[in-house]
């Protein structure tokens, strides 16, 4: 299975991309969780995005789309992998397509901007895993800890109510083309071309869950 996730800031691609890679077996290549190491790493490419990041806006494609590229040399992406957070402009779903990056399935998992801003602010996160919590919606098991491990979980410093409306815009005005363009390509019937699925996001985590495996097996 090799799959893109296509959604607003705060959609829940996090959140739903936990389940489909362990059903497929197939790694998550989150964009944004990649920068987030990078940051805590200290790296120079880091500390630059960090700033990006904090005012809302995109890191620029070169950076983006070399990490994706060196990503997809390593091993476990031999099965398929799930991009999430990743093509968020037209350059950087060209540059997959030029690199003749397979994909079988877009999946669009639809949100209102009104949803988003509560999602953000009650969101607490595990690093190391990737895993996303809400403090109403969807708790951690004891409060402020991870379930597998038991650290501690972060609140992501790009969420604060002017950053994420920030993100917002930009996602309108830079990433929602994508939806048109994986949507035309599906159309077409081309070799190659992928499914194109879309899925409201609204409702309780499970049964968006239950959602998208359905939109996946058809
Ligand atoms: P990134 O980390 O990709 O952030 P994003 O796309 O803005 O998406 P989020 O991670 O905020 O939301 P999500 O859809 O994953 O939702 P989640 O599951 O966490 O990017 C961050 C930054 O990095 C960008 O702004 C940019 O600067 C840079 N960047 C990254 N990729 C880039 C790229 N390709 N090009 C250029 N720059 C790039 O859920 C959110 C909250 O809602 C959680 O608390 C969750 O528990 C809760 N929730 C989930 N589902 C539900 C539900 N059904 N009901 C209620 N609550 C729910
Ligand atoms: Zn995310």
């Amino acid at each position: 299975m090799r799959l893109i996730l296509l959604g607003a800031p705060g959609a829940g691609k996090g959140t739903q991309a936990n389940y489909i890679k362990e059903k497929y077996n197939i790694p998550q290549i989150s964009t944004g969780d990649m920068l987030r190491a990078a940051i805590k790493a200290g790296t120079e490419m880091g500390l630059a995005a960090k700033k990006v990041m904090d005012a809302g806006q995109l890191v620029s494609d070169d950076i983006i789309i070399g990490l994706v590229k060196d990503r997809l040399k390593e091993a476990d992406c031999a099965n398929g992998y799930l991009f999430d957070g990743f093509p968020r402009t037209i350059a950087q779903a060209d540059a997959m397509k030029d690199a003749g990056v397979q994909v079988d399935y877009v999946l669009e998992i639809a949100v209102p901007d009104e949803a988003i801003v509560e999602r953000m602010s009650g969101r607490r996160s595990h690093p190391a895993s990737g895993r996303v919590y809400h403090v109403k919606f969807n708790p951690p098991k004891v409060e402020g800890k991870d379930d597998v491990t038991g650290e501690d979980l972060v609140q992501r410093d790009d969420d604060k109510e002017e950053t994420v409306k920030k993100r917002l815009d930009v996602y309108h005005n830079q990433t929602e083309v994508l939806l048109g363009y994986y949507n035309k390509w599906a159309e077409s019937g081309q070799p190659g071309a992928p499914k194109y699925r879309k899925i409201e996001g609204l409702g309780p985590v499970e049964e968006i869950r239950d959602r998208a495996f359905a939109a996946l097996a058809s």
